[in-house]
């Protein structure tokens, strides 16, 4: 970047038509906020310095901003004087005086790439305007300021809705709201600024009037791509626009070398990564930082969230989280990877099988209708159907430790804390409470006692006494 900008992103105000406790710039689409999205795309954009205009939910804003960009500027406007006033405070917050270009964006414009605003700021700065603003023509302009152009085209002023005339509100052309602005002329702009306006309110817009009577070039850069400049008001406007965000990212991993059988059904954040070759199949939502290496498949019907899927693995009919499936290991169907499960290469972790804070080695299988809970399963091993780790006593969690090419077998409770050594073999239905030693192995005590007769006896009169007699008096 040639040329200073200092970006200043307005996010103060109520959002009352979201109806929601949580303040609007914090609600997400594409697993981000929507302040999330304002940030990120300046940044990706190399802007020196961001400021941050906050003041609805301070406390909760001030925190998700810095979690996102420490370096942001964050300044509290106390009441919602209007954008100039917003303008105003976020200049009056630098140490010192902005020179080049400031970037005036919302925190409720999520669909802004940072493309888009260096296209703006390109065209800006090759014309020498004092203000570029970004506008586009929606099929319905109601509520947006107008571009007010004279019978030549030169742009003129922004009228608010509420202030324009019926002639003003019949153009099309309307303010996004994001303005490149010469950053010494902004100063002394905002500082005329006056409240002589339907709502009494600071509006930044004004500044385009005082440019053209200054004598100073102003100027629209046109913006094709009506979405972009879409904010979100109400949780209508939300769902519509992380559809619509939803659908680009789609794309562009198609266009990037994934197969997304069904993008009507797949959902992807936007932190997540997936290399070519990925195979996405039907109903499935790849969340947070999920990343997916290449010839993997995910689905159908599989939600991962900050999961990290190595090359060729196979994940069907899957809810995962904060996990790591290495190369090759198979998981599902209805498999439930919960925090901290690590899966080693060619592992397996099969159908109807839960797995939390465990690590499977290489190549070793957990395949059936089991729970594994704080468990370290070696390379090789092999863990039998129906087996679970009782790993909570009650009051604290133990450790259940499976030794290398260990097999046990269907059906076992392992009372942790316990250790099965590398190699060694636990029998059909064995409740492991003591450890075992490597290459032996462990048979649960307790025969089987047959009480004849027990059945016609005491549950006489049901259809089981009833096969008993039927089976006793054909023996007969
Ligand atoms: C504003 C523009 C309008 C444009 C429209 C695009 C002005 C006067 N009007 O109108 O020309 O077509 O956006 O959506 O600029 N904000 C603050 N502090 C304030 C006021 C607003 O931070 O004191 C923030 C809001 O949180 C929001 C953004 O600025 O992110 C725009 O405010 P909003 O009240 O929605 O402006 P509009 O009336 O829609
Ligand atoms: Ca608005």
């Amino acid at each position: 970047m040639s040329e200073q900008v200092t970006a200043i992103v307005l996010a103060a105000g109520a959002g009352t038509r979201m109806r929601s406790r949580l303040p609007k710039v914090l609600h997400e689409i594409g697993g981000r906020p929507l302040v999330g999205h304002a940030l990120h795309a300046v940044r990706e954009l190399g802007v020196a310095r961001t400021v941050a205009v906050i003041g609805h939910g301070r406390e909760l804003v001030a925190e998700v901003v810095s979690g996102i960009d420490a370096d942001v500027v964050q300044v509290v406007q106390e009441e919602q004087l209007g954008t100039g006033h917003a303008v105003k405070i976020a200049l009056d917050a630098l140490d010192e005086a902005p020179d080049g270009t400031v970037l005036v964006t919302y925190g409720d414009v999520p669909l802004l790439t940072a493309d888009t605003l260096t296209a703006l700021l390109d065209d800006h700065r090759q014309a020498g305007r004092a203000v570029t603003i970004l506008s586009a023509e929606p099929e319905d302009p109601t509520g947006y300021g107008r571009i007010i152009r004279d019978d030549s085209g030169n742009v003129l002023a922004i009228r608010e809705h509420r202030d324009a005339s019926d002639d003003e509100r019949a153009v099309r052309e309307i303010n996004s709201g994001v303005l490149a602005v010469a950053a010494d002329f902004l100063r002394a702009a905002v500082d005329a600024l006056r409240t002589d306006n339907d709502q009494g309110e600071l509006y930044l817009t004004d500044i385009v009037a005082h440019a053209v009577g200054d004598g100073l070039p102003v100027g629209a850069h046109v913006l094709e791509d009506v979405w972009q400049t879409e904010g979100v008001n109400d949780r209508v406007q939300l769902a519509t626009l992380g559809r619509v965000l939803n659908d680009r990212l789609v794309e562009h991993w198609m266009r990037q070398g994934v197969t997304v059988v069904d993008p009507a059904t797949t959902w992807i954040d936007s932190g997540v990564t997936l290399a070519p070759d990925v195979t996405i199949l039907p109903g499935t939502q790849l969340l947070g930082a999920t990343t997916v290496a290449e010839g993997a498949t995910i689905g159908p019907d599989t939600t991962l969230r900050n999961v990290e899927v190595g090359e060729g693995a196979s994940v069907v009919r899957t809810h995962g989280s904060d996990a790591v499936i290495a190369a090759n290991a198979t998981v599902g169907p209805f498999s439930y990877l919960r925090p901290g499960t690590v899966l080693g290469e060619g592992g397996k972790i099969g159908a109807f099988v839960e797995t939390k804070n465990t690590t499977i080695g290489a190549g070793a299988k957990v395949p059936h209708l089991s729970y594994m809970g704080d468990a370290e399963i070696g390379e090789g091993a092999n863990v039998g159907a129906g087996s679970i780790t009782a790993n909570y006593d009650g009051v604290d969690k133990h450790r259940t430790t499976i030794g290398r090419h260990a097999r046990t077998g269907s059906g076992n409770v392992f009372v942790a804390p316990v250790q099965i050594a590398d190699g060694a073999y636990t029998a059909a239905g064995t409740t492991v409470r003591s450890d075992v030693a490597s290459g032996a192995l462990a048979v649960g005590e307790g025969g089987q006692r047959m009480i004849d007769g027990w059945v016609e006896a005491r549950r006489p009169g049901t259809s089981s006494a009833e096969a008993a007699r039927q089976a006793r008096e054909n023996r007969e």
